[in-house]
């Protein structure tokens, strides 16, 4: 029997496919609806395995598509609504802030009007931890909490900071029953290649030299995207509305030991590391404080970084199909205008 509606929007990309897959295994008889426009990010070859699941239906559309989306609504009536949709590369943002501003910014409000007019049980904005800016290196004991202000450095965090800030005016001028998660970087399956770990991955599985941004000693804080699906149901059932919550698990790392990692898990030369120019604005370090979520929730992420990350590289290197596919046509001429000659 159905028991609730969930509406997860940008499932085709890598943390909403894993979150409707968690979901699907979790709460088997809910029904599965996912809004995705497929840009050059949405595969929808990722969601093979649940589309043709009786409870699982998939629409092609815009998030910032007013009538498409009060139409969805008005047919779905759907009890939560997870936005996973976004724009989110920071380089592509450095490089035209303007879509990101549209659906990260529009979208979301185009969603919040939706859930206002057709009410539901909750409405989840999917955040980051850059919309905190970044720490220093030197102090290792500064940690990003929900009181942290914001503080964004780049066309991509500022969009999310204006979607949450959007978010919270629409749970106090209407009383919407909402929630914010900001979370660390994700690693797992279906990452788009253009994202730190692909790239490495892919890029030394095919012998091409590793672009390493800076000095390579940029900190991130990485977590398993089932860590951060499971953080999302946990808010979605017993989170406060109005609240935000961090959701990371101290475990950070710097940009060159990942990249180090990577090279040994697959046996290739350290010599593949080229170091390129710096990002422009590139945050220094992000760590986030998940205390709250953890007393409130009880959560805790479960996956350890030594063996996810293994699990993560060997699942590129058996998934060539899925890549392959995605690093041809628009990517590529991404990549000789991001890394030039390299
Ligand atoms: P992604 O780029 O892999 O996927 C984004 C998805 O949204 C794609 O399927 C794309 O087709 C879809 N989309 C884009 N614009 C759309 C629009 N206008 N209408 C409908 N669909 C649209 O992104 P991701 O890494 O899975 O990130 C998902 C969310 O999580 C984003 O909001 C991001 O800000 C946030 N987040 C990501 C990370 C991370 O490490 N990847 C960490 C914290 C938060
Ligand atoms: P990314 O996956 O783009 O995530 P974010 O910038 O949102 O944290 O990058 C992770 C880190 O890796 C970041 O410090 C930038 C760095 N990086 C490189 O050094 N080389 C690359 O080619 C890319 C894409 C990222």
């Amino acid at each position: 029997m159905v028991t609730v509606t969930i509406l997860v929007t940008g499932g085709a990309g890598f943390i909403g496919s894993n979150f409707i897959f968690y979901w699907m295994e979790n709460h088997a008889d809910d029904r599965v609806v996912c809004l995705d426009k497929l840009t050059y990010a949405g595969n929808l070859s990722t969601l093979e395995p649940v589309m043709d699941k009786p409870n699982f239906r998939f629409v092609k559309g815009d998030i910032c598509d007013k009538n498409l989306v009060l139409d969805l609504f008005r047919t779905e009536r759907p009890e939560y609504v997870v936005n996973f949709a976004a724009e989110s590369h920071v380089d592509r943002s450095i490089d035209g802030p303007e879509v990101f501003l549209r659906t990260n910014i529009l979208g979301t409000a185009a969603l919040l009007d939706a859930c206002r007019e057709f009410g539901v049980g909750r409405y989840h904005q999917v955040s980051t931890d850059e919309v905190y800016g970044d720490l220093p290196l030197d102090r290792p004991d500064l940690f990003f909490t929900e009181d942290t202000p914001l503080h964004t450095s780049s066309p991509y965090s500022a969009s999310k900071a204006g979607s949450d800030l959007l978010v919270l005016s629409y749970v106090r001028t209407y009383g919407l029953p909402a929630t914010i998660s900001r979370c660390s970087n994700n690693y797992g399956p279906y990452q788009f290649p253009e994202k730190f770990i692909p790239l490495m991955v892919i890029n030394a599985l095919n012998n091409k030299p590793l672009p390493v941004y800076g000095d390579g000693l940029n900190v991130r804080d990485w977590l398993h995207v089932k860590d951060h699906c499971r953080a999302i149901e946990l808010i979605l059932r017993n989170g406060r509305a109005g609240e935000i919550y961090n959701i990371g698990g101290h475990n950070e790392k710097r940009n060159i030991d990942v990249v180090k990692l990577i090279l040994q898990e697959l046996n290739k030369p350290e010599s593949l590391i080229q170091y390129v120019a710096d990002r422009k604005g590139h945050d220094r370090r992000y760590a986030i404080d998940p205390q709250k979520i953890h007393r409130e929730l009880g959560w805790t992420p479960q996956t350890e970084f030594d063996d996810g990350i293994r699990r993560t590289v060997r699942w590129y290197v058996s998934s060539s199909d899925w890549w392959r596919e995605i690093v041809s046509g628009e990517y590529q001429e991404y990549y000789r205008k991001t890394y030039g000659g390299i």
